[in-house]
């Protein structure tokens, strides 16, 4: 990947650049399809929280955990056309993504509610830092 565009993107001095662009067919559409899922659970999980329905959350983010796209519907070929083209930072940010995910189930598990809602928040905030480094061209708002 060039740094075509990795001016004026970002404070950061790191490489980014839209990741989308780089991928395979296959690996976008993969993409795509992990993003719509793990939208669709984040609104349901706002909704299982302010029902304070534990267990629903607990579940939900727990999907989204398991939704991993770097481990799941992969081949091994598709799994080095990914990493080939993608910043190491990309795969880091993912990882930690779903370790918050991770966390979120476990506060749900543990009815733990002012967790719930702590890490609920910061895994939104991952959501956009994300898309602010490496989905500009689908989210353009998050350049400006
Ligand atoms: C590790 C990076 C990363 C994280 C974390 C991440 N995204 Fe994304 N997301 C992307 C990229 C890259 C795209 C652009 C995909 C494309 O345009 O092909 C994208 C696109 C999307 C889209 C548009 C999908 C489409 O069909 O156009 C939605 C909706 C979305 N993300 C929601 C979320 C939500 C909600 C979260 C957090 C709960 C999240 N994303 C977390 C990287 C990420």
């Amino acid at each position: 990947m060039g740094a075509v565009f990795a001016s004026g993107i970002s404070a950061t001095a790191q490489e980014v650049n839209p990741v989308s662009p780089e991928l395979t067919p296959k690996l976008r559409d993969l993409l795509r399809k992990e993003m719509l899922s793990v939208e669709e659970a984040s609104k349901q999980i706002l909704s299982a929280l302010i029902a304070g329905d534990d267990a629903r959350v607990a579940d939900l983010a727990q999907q989204i955990h398991d939704s991993f796209i770097l481990q799941q519907s992969m081949t091994p070929q598709d799994k080095q056309d990914l990493m080939s083209v993608v910043p190491k930072h990309f795969v880091t940010r993912d990882r930690a993504f779903h370790q918050l995910a991770a966390s979120l189930a476990e506060a749900g598990r543990d009815g733990n509610r002012a967790r719930q809602n702590e890490q609920f928040g910061q895994m939104i905030d991952a959501c956009s830092a994300c898309h602010a480094l490496y989905a500009t061209d689908r989210f353009p708002k998050l350049a400006e």
